[in-house]
């Protein structure tokens, strides 16, 4: 839909507005040196370590690690997206986008288009709810136990029985059929005309986060077949890219920094209703990265409260992985069996709800209590089936203190030896390409190396220096995968005469972790007030020494393993290499 904006537009624009100003006109900004500081607006805090730098136009709390330029900034707190963000810092700072990178001007009249249709049909729908025709509608909403207050909210409406209902009210309204179709709202005969899609249905619209309806979920009011008819993929809808209910509970989930998943329309809006807000639902299908994504903008916390029957189903299983890769904290609640979240309200109350979120188990326990249930423990062919089952949720987490963590508690509850558990779990690491620079970054401990980011800000600092680095060091030699991925870039741009600027990292990469550690590096206090040729020597002999120990000990754990495996062959060389090691060193 939206063009790539060119790099030296977004550079232009950066250069004229100042970062200053912008975040100065969302909160009070007290000077402090060099920078200015505030109380961070994305996190709770009394003092302030939201801090700002002029110099180099960009912002990072040390509080919640939040960081970025001013682009990030609108991102966070207003909530937009990257091509909003650009437009309309391009209107302030008056640089003209080029057409290209703007929306397809049809692109943009099509999606414009087809929300006004779709608000159009919410609106009719809503509309028959109220006539006459509709009472077994308005008994089933009873039936179901949703309130008025939560119709009008929810905009819950109803297709009636006839076959062109709909059809003909957007006629009067002056919209052709073709854009009906688009929409989804009416499908072809085969013998010319159309016919209305939802007919005889309860209507659940979809809105986006700006309140806009992508489209409809429609429930028969009895045991019919199929349950649910839902609007086709049009221009504005794409399956597996929203979730159910975000525009409402999007607040609520920031406030308390949890979400709970749940599948359902109902399973929604009863416990919404009951008070229980912070919740969306995926609508049926194993949850997506990109809904995973859509949530993480809100919190890290989720809890995915399932039906008992589908819970332990692959894709349940496979999607719960993905919440690992995202970096996201998951939990997984089980209902009685037969229940979902809707009857469940309905029949013990929202405040059984709670608990029952409440206590979710861990993902580790929730997916160990399956597979432990699903194969025989005492055989030994099944405990290895569920020790691979366990390593491939544990081999994604990026923290090496989490996998070792998750490591020790298989070993217990298993009964095998951790370094058995570490053999498999390399052997996983290594199948496949993209596992392996996984493990590189998983290797890695939390935090990166103090050395490898005060380099990084003293290149920042002082891109002279940025050449004197490149011949001593590589950018393998930097350990933390991010860094070294960093730390090349900004060789490419010196030995290209370009100066190395954080924000141009920062919107080159445009990824979470890199932004951190740039902004990071150049709030290093202490770089300004030293001699930083001295700094750099000190980092690179720093960095050197760390490089011969690292291989020393690495080649030390190849050693035990061939010893202990009785290749002697192997053994010898790596013996060899070792006493060449320790005479460099
Ligand atoms: N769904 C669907 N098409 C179907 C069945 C289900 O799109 N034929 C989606 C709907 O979004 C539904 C969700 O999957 O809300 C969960 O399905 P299910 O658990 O079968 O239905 P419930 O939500 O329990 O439906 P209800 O409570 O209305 O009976
Ligand atoms: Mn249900």
């Amino acid at each position: 839909m939206i063009g790539r904006i060119p790099e030296n537009i977004l550079e232009e624009i950066l250069s004229r507005v100042d970062i200053v100003e912008l975040i100065g006109g969302y909160i009070p900004l007290k000077r402090a040196g060099r920078n200015f500081k505030a109380c961070c607006p994305f996190h709770q805090e009394k003092t302030p370590s939201f801090t700002l730098s002029p110099d180099r136009q960009i912002y990072h709390c040390f509080g919640c690690g939040e960081s970025g330029n001013a682009f990030k900034f609108l991102m966070r707190h207003e909530r937009m997206e990257f091509p909003e963000a650009v437009e309309m810092l391009a209107k302030k700072a008056g640089v003209i986008l080029p057409e290209a990178s703007r929306q397809d001007p049809g692109a943009t009249s099509l999606i414009t288009s087809i929300f006004k249709v779709n608000e159009l049909a919410v609106l009719n729908y809503e509309r028959s709810m109220q006539s006459i025709e509709s009472t077994k509608a308005k008994d089933y909403l009873v039936e179901r136990g949703i309130s008025e207050q939560s119709a009008r909210l929810f905009k819950i409406g109803f297709a009636t029985e006839r076959w062109d209902s709909l059809m003909s009210h957007l006629r009067t309204q002056g919209v052709n059929v073709s854009l009906m179709e688009k929409a989804g709202l009416i499908i072809p005969k085969d013998v010319g005309g159309y016919y209305d899609r939802f007919r005889n249905r309860l209507m659940f619209p979809v809105f986006d986060l700006k309140n806009r309806p992508l489209g409809f979920g429609g429930r028969v009011l009895d045991q019919n077949l199929p349950k649910y008819i839902n609007s086709p993929e049009t221009a504005v809808y794409t399956k597996g890219k929203h979730l159910y209910g975000l525009n409402w509970s999007k607040d609520a989930i920031r406030d308390s920094d949890s979400a709970a998943v749940v599948e359902g329309y109902l399973d929604f809006i009863l416990p919404y209703q009951a008070g229980f807000k912070n919740i969306v639902a995926s609508l049926g299908t194993a949850l997506t990265v990109e809904q995973i994504r859509l949530l993480k903008r809100y919190t890290h916390n989720v809890v995915l409260v399932y039906d008992g029957d589908s819970a332990g189903e692959m894709a349940t299983l496979r999607s719960l992985d993905i919440f690992i890769e995202e970096d996201m904290q998951v939990k997984v609640a089980t209902l009685p069996k037969g229940f979902d979240p809707d009857s469940f309200v309905r029949k013990f109350g929202v405040e059984k709800f709670k608990e029952l979120v409440q206590q979710a188990q861990s993902l580790f326990d929730y997916k160990l209590g399956i597979f432990k249930s699903r194969f025989n423990q005492k055989e030994v062919e099944d405990k290895a089936r569920i020790c691979t089952h366990m390593l491939e949720s544990i081999v994604k987490f990026k923290s090496a203190v989490l996998q070792s963590e998750y490591l020790k508690r298989l070993s217990q509850e298993l009964d095998i030896r951790e370094e058995a558990l570490l053999e498999e779990l390399r052997k996983q690491k290594s199948s496949s390409p993209a596992k392996r620079l996984q493990s590189a970054a998983a290797k890695k401990p939390l935090g990166i190396n103090p050395t490898e980011k005060f380099l990084i800000g003293l290149m920042l600092e002082e891109n002279n220096l940025i050449e004197r680095i490149r011949n001593s060091l590589e950018p393998a030699d930097f350990h933390d995968e991010r860094a070294s991925r960093i730390v090349s870039v900004m060789f490419d741009l010196a030995s290209q005469g370009r100066s190395v600027e954080p924000r141009t990292l920062i919107h080159h990469f445009n990824e979470e972790d890199i932004s951190q550690i740039v902004c990071e590096s150049i709030f290093l206090d202490d770089i300004a007030k030293h001699d930083k040729e001295k700094l750099a020597n000190d980092c690179i002999q720093r960095m050197k020494l760390d490089r011969l120990r690292l291989r020393r000990e690495n080649l030390h754990e190849q050693i035990k393993t061939a010893q202990h495996l009785g290749e002697e062959e192997k053994l010898h060389e790596l013996m060899q290499e070792f006493h060449n090691l320790i005479k460099k060193g």
